[in-house]
């Protein structure tokens, strides 16, 4: 169940390298797990933007966004008070496995977004994970305090070794062996990477790109032990044993 309505920009704010942080004010009401996403229509664009939520409370939708291309580009562009036409409650989001105490959160670059939430929600739960946040370099680093804020053990890796720990989040998850699930959010490689080096379950949540963004082009199929699924209706979250790489 999605619902199209009209939301207004509060914020719009760069806080690293081509990444900025949105705060849309509207309609919450259809948004009710960690790891869902909003489809954005941005003015002169024919296909909407997905973007994952990054966190919400009772007004308002954080998102954040890198500016990769020129419908993000226009969306860093967006003034303070705009109306956008967003689709909200997309996607199935993470489930907590509330049987594992010890989970790692591992996020990538504009993957780290929606852990956020999921995070917190796991706090709420009783469950303080360990945080691995990776990205390219020191200047793309985001979110690293509001993680460590939260109570979480936080460890940032840099591919240049410029911020942090050298290397990527797997290099991380070798020097851990106290962890017994993960969720994860990035590009497809580093879930690849993370599902081959972790001996425990997990869930992981894809940002493939989409076509229609409710099911009906197949543009987003990820192939899986049942048969192709669509990201954007039967993801964006699937499960390690599920997937056929
Ligand atoms: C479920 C989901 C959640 C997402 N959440 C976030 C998020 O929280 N933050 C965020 O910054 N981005 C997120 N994305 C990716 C985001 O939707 C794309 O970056 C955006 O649509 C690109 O639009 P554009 O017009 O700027 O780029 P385009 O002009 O369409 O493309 C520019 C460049 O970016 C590449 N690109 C486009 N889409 C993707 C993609 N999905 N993944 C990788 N490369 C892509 C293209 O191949 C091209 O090289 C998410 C995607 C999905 C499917
Ligand atoms: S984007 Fe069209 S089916 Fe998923």
């Amino acid at each position: 169940m999605y619902k199209r309505d009209i939301y207004t920009v509060l914020k719009n704010k760069r806080i690293a390298k081509d990444v900025f942080c949105m705060v849309l004010e509207g309609d919450l009401s259809f948004i009710t797990t960690p790891g869902q996403f909003i489809n954005i229509e941005i003015e002169g664009f024919y296909l909407r933007r997905p973007i994952s939520i990054c966190d919400w409370d009772d007004k308002t939708i954080t998102i954040i966004y890198k500016a990769v291309g020129s419908g993000t580009r226009a969306m860093s562009n967006i003034a303070i008070g705009t109306k956008l036409d967003i689709l909200t409650g997309l996607g199935n989001g993470f489930t907590i496995s509330t049987g594992n105490k010890n989970p790692l959160v591992i996020g990538g670059g504009v993957g780290v977004p929606p852990l956020y939430a999921l995070a917190k929600f796991l706090i709420k739960n009783g469950i303080t994970p360990k945080v691995i946040l990776g990205f390219a370099s020191k200047d793309d680093v985001f979110y690293e305090e509001e993680f460590k804020n939260l109570g979480c053990d936080t460890y940032v890796t840099t591919d240049d070794g410029s911020y942090g720990i050298k290397g990527n989040v797997v290099d991380v998850i070798s020097t851990l062996s106290d962890y017994d699930y993960f969720y994860t959010c990035g590009p497809s490689p580093m879930l690849k990477a993370v599902s081959k080096n972790t001996s425990c379950s997990g869930q992981l949540s894809f940002e493939e790109r989409m076509g229609c963004g409710f099911g009906s082009c197949m543009g987003c199929s990820c192939k899986t032990l049942t048969g192709e699924k669509r990201i954007c209706t039967e993801g964006p979250v699937l499960l390690k044993e599920e997937i056929l790489w």
